[in-house]
Order: structure tokens, then sequence, then C-alpha cells
């Protein structure tokens, strides 16, 4: 078992689900998908309360399917302390409603509550990283080819110089707090952004090349298979 040294800062986990997934085709949004008995979203909690250390839960949701969550919940004596605040128009808006409930001085990471691969071991090495330098999110080089769509046709472009950035996304919590008080830009798809606008250094790690995110009908047979 890990002791908590007076030196590690307590640790909170966002995990953003209040999208409505119009990539997915679905009416239930993909976070409610049950995958091997269990909808998404669970699989994906799941992986931090397996953590050798204790995690707050921050669930975010839009306010229509709150209710279904918490009885699912409570149906399955799931989870059984989580604050769920109420999602916001974009990602960006929902972290942003989430960081209320998170004090200065600990750590947090923030995740895509459809990214269930991620794993125990991967999330603690980057909450320690984090607690070194204050802001670190995995990325993986590109494996295909890539092209620049310009006009009707496109172009090669170089893949080395890329990198697919995903998430968990783990700061120091006054950092990221004081990031997102900056006004929203359509840049801000993640929160490796919105620190490093608000001019903090930030740290890539090489990512796990599973830990994608379930975004079409296709990514969800792959999620059945590998679960
Ligand atoms: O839309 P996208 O695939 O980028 O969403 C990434 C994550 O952000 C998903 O887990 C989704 O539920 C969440 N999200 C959110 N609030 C929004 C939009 C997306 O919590 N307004």
């Amino acid at each position: 078992m890990h002791s908590l040294s007076t030196m590690e800062r307590k640790r909170y986990a966002v995990i953003v689900a209040a999208g409505s997934g119009t990539r997915m085709n679905s009416k239930l949004p993909k976070q409610f998908i049950e995958i091997a008995g269990k909808p998404l979203l669970r699989h994906t909690v799941e992986r931090f309360l397996a953590m050798s250390v204790p995690v707050d839960i921050i669930i975010v949701m839009s306010d229509e399917y709150k209710e279904y969550w918490k009885a699912y919940c409570r149906r399955n004596d799931f989870l059984e302390k989580y604050v769920l605040p109420t999602g916001g128009f974009t990602r960006f808006h929902s972290v942003k409603n989430a960081l209320e409930y998170v004090p200065d001085g600990a750590l947090v990471a923030v995740h895509d509550g459809v990214r269930p691969f991620v794993t125990p071991e991967f999330l603690e090495g980057l909450f320690q990283e984090a607690e070194k330098c204050g802001a670190v999110a995995p990325a993986v080089p590109l494996v295909e080819s890539i092209r620049e769509v310009d006009g009707d046709g496109s172009v090669p472009a170089d893949r080395s110089r890329f990198l697919s950035v995903q998430t968990p996304q783990v700061f120091h919590s006054e950092i990221l707090k004081k990031a997102y008080r900056q006004s929203y830009d359509t840049s801000f798809t993640d929160d490796l952004t919105v620190v490093q606008k608000a001019g903090y250094p930030i740290k890539t790690v090489e990512g796990l090349r599973y830990n994608v995110k379930i975004t079409t009908p296709e990514d969800l047979e792959l999620a059945e298979a590998l679960l």
C-alpha cells in the first residue's frame, strides 16, 4: 500500500462527460452506452479508483443526465462519494465549472469520460510527473501519413512535426485554475493548450497508443472487443 507522505498533494480527477456525442449517431450520449455490461463512463472512473493512492472524483455532466447517472450508481452500488457539477457550452466551460470544486495546492487530472483504456499504472506515473513539473500530458507520434486539406484537394505534410495529444492531463491545481480564468478561445480543445496560453511551461510524455477516445460507432465496436 502506498503511504501518503506530507510532500504529496491531494489528488482530484475531473472526468468530463457533458458532451452530446453527435458523431456517435445515438440518442444516448456515448459515455452512457454499455460495453461489457457497464457504461463507458464507469469503466473510465474505475481506472482512477484502481490507483494505489486515493483520488476524489468529479464528474461533469449535463443536467439532463444527472438523475439517470445517480440512479445507475445507486442501483449498482457504484461510486458513493463524488461531485457532479453541470457541463458547459464547450469542454472548456465544463472543466471550468469542475474547477470550482478543486482547492489550490492539489494535483488535478482532467480526463475524457470516453477514454476507458487508460491504466492505473499509467495514471500513477502521470500524477508523479505532474507533482514534479506542474503540467503534463500524454502524446503519441502520428503513425499514418498525413495530408493538409487545401481547397478541394490536399497536399502531403510532415508527420514528424506533430503529436496526437491524449488525456488525462495533470496539473498543479493552482496553475490550472489560474489558466482557466482566461476568456474562452476556440483553440481550447484540451487543458494543456489553456495552460500554455496562460504562459506556464508544459511537458508531454509518451502516451499509450490504446488510450483512444471513443468517438464513432466503429470505436464502440473496438471498445467492446477490448473490454
Ligand atoms: O467533443 P469531444 O470529443 O472533444 O469531447 C471530449 C470530452 O469532453 C468528452 O468526454 C465529452 O463528454 C466532454 N465534453 C464536455 N462538455 C462539453 C463538450 C465535451 O464535458 N460541452
